[in-house]
C-alpha cells in the first residue's frame, strides 16, 4: 500500500461543502457528514504536487486546454475501459450537470419529455423541469435489494414528445455497473424510437466488476449517444470544476456545443485543466488501492450492520463508494428514521426521498472516509436501530 487511506483529515472550516454546510442542509452542526459524494480521502499528491508547482507561479489568469490534456483522457479510456476516442470526440465543460442541463436544452424542446430512471441523483430530474421539460420516471425494479431496468415500463411510456433517455451508469444511488445485455436492449428501444441517450457516467472509475462505457458497444449505440464525464469524483477534484463531454456522432456534438457555449459552461478552473491531467495520466495505481480501500469498507459496513443491526441492509454496490441502506425492517416511517439519524444518531446522510418517491426508507450512506471513522458513524447509526 502506497496511498494511506486511513490518514485522517480536517476538512471543518475549509469552505467545505459536507462539513460546513452540515447546518445549512441539515439543521445541526454537530453531525458525522457522510453524506454528499466526495471523499475524505487526501487528493494524491501526483496531483497537488502539479497545483502547488502552478501556484507559485502566483499568476491566475485564464487558461486554455492543451493536446496532452485531451491525450491523457484519451489514454485514460483506453486503458482503464477499453474505449477509442479521438480528440475531435471530447468536449471540456466545467461540471457534469452544468453539461446535462445544457444537453436538456439541446436535444429537446419545451414541453418534450425526457425519461430519468429513479432512484437517481437528484439533479438529474431538476435540471429536466428547470429547463421547461417533463420528467417521465422509469423506476429502477427492485428485487431484493438488487436494482435492474424495467425496459417494459419503459416501453409503455414512451410518446412522440420522448426525446432523451438519461443513462446513469453506473448508477447512483442504488450502485449498480449495468451489464452489456441491460445497456444493448436500453439502447435498442432508444435507436427504435428515436431517443438519444445522456450517458452520465462520472462514477465509472470507481467499479467493482467491468464497467462498459455505453458508447463503446457499437457504433449504432455510439451514434445516439453524448457521454459526460469527469475525473471529480475518482480523485477528489470535484471543487475544481473540470468535466467533459464525449461524442462520436458530430452532430450531437456540434449541437452540444452551441448551448455550452450560449451558457458559458466552457471556460475551466485554472487547477480544473492541471489537476485532471495529472489524474489521468498518473492515477492508475491510486485508483486500484482506492477501489480495495473503499470495498473493503463497504464489506465492513455490510458485516457490522448484520452483527450489530440487521434491521438495516443494503446490496453490495457494484460501484461506487456510496451505500443505500434499506431501513424497511426497522418498521419506523421514514420520518421517524430521518429524526433517529440527525437527532440520536447524528449522522447527515443524503434522504432517499430526494433520489425520487421510490427512495422512501431509504438513506445513502457515503463509506469513502477512514475505516476507523466509518466505525465510529456505524456504532452510532446501530445504536438507535436494534
Ligand atoms: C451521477 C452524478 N453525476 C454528476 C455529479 C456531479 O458532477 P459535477 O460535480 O461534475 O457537476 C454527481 C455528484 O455526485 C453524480 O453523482
Amino acid at each position: 500500500m502506497f496511498y494511506n487511506f486511513d490518514e485522517e483529515i480536517n476538512r471543518k472550516g475549509t469552505n467545505c461543502a459536507k462539513y460546513d454546510g452540515l447546518k445549512r442542509y441539515f439543521g445541526y452542526e454537530d453531525l458525522n457528514p457522510l453524506w454528499v459524494a466526495d471523499m475524505d480521502f487526501k487528493t494524491p499528491s501526483f496531483i497537488n504536487d502539479e497545483i502547488i508547482k502552478s501556484a507559485q507561479n502566483s499568476a491566475y489568469g485564464y487558461s486554455i486546454d492543451s493536446d496532452e490534456l485531451y491525450d491523457a483522457i484519451i489514454s485514460w479510456q483506453e486503458r482503464r475501459h477499453n474505449w477509442q476516442i479521438k480528440k475531435d470526440d471530447i468536449y471540456m465543460i466545467n461540471g457534469v450537470v452544468p453539461a446535462y442541463s445544457a444537453c436538456i436544452e439541446a436535444f429537446s424542446n419545451e414541453g418534450d419529455e425526457v425519461i430519468v430512471q429513479t432512484p437517481v441523483y437528484p439533479p438529474l430530474f431538476k435540471c429536466v423541469n428547470a429547463n421547461n421539460r417533463k420528467v417521465i420516471t422509469n423506476e429502477l425494479k427492485e428485487d431484493n435489494g438488487y436494482y435492474t431496468m424495467d425496459l417494459e415500463d419503459l416501453e409503455s411510456k414512451i410518446t412522440k414528445k420522448t426525446k432523451i433517455l438519461c443513462l446513469c451508469s453506473p448508477h447512483n444511488p442504488v450502485g449498480r455497473v449495468w451489464d452489456k445485455e441491460e445497456l444493448e436492449k436500453l439502447a435498442e428501444i432508444c435507436i427504435k424510437n428515436n431517443i438519444m441517450i445522456i450517458s452520465d457516467e462520472i462514477h465509472s472509475d470507481i467499479t467493482f466488476k467491468k464497467f462498459i462505457p455505453l458508447s463503446s458497444i457499437s457504433e449504432k449505440i455510439a451514434q445516439i449517444t453524448i457521454t459526460l464525464n469527469s475525473a471529480g469524483k475518482t480523485f477528489n477534484i470535484a471543487g475544481l470544476n473540470c468535466a467533459y463531454a464525449i461524442s462520436k456522432n458530430k452532430n450531437i456534438l456540434d449541437s452540444f456545443k452551441k448551448i455550452a457555449q450560449k451558457r458559458e459552461i466552457q471556460s475551466i478552473n485554472f487547477f480544473g485543466y492541471i489537476a485532471t491531467k495529472a489524474a489521468y495520466e498518473k492515477g492508475d495505481d491510486f485508483v486500484d488501492e482506492l477501489k480495495k480501500y473503499i470495498y473493503e469498507n463497504i464489506l465492513f459496513t455490510q458485516d457490522y450492520l448484520k452483527n450489530n443491526c440487521p434491521n438495516i441492509n443494503f446490496m453490495l454496490p457494484e460501484a461506487t463508494y456510496l451505500i443505500w441502506l434499506n431501513f424497511k425492517q426497522t418498521s419506523l416511517s421514514h420520518g421517524n428514521i430521518k429524526e433517529v439519524l440527525l437527532e440520536k444518531s447524528k449522522v447527515a446522510l443524503n434522504d432517499g426521498v430526494s433520489f425520487g418517491s421510490n427512495g422512501k426508507y431509504y438513506f445513502r450512506l457515503n463509506c469513502a472516509l477512514s475505516k476507523h471513522s466509518l466505525r465510529v458513524a456505524l456504532g452510532d447509526i446501530s445504536k438507535y436501530f436494534k
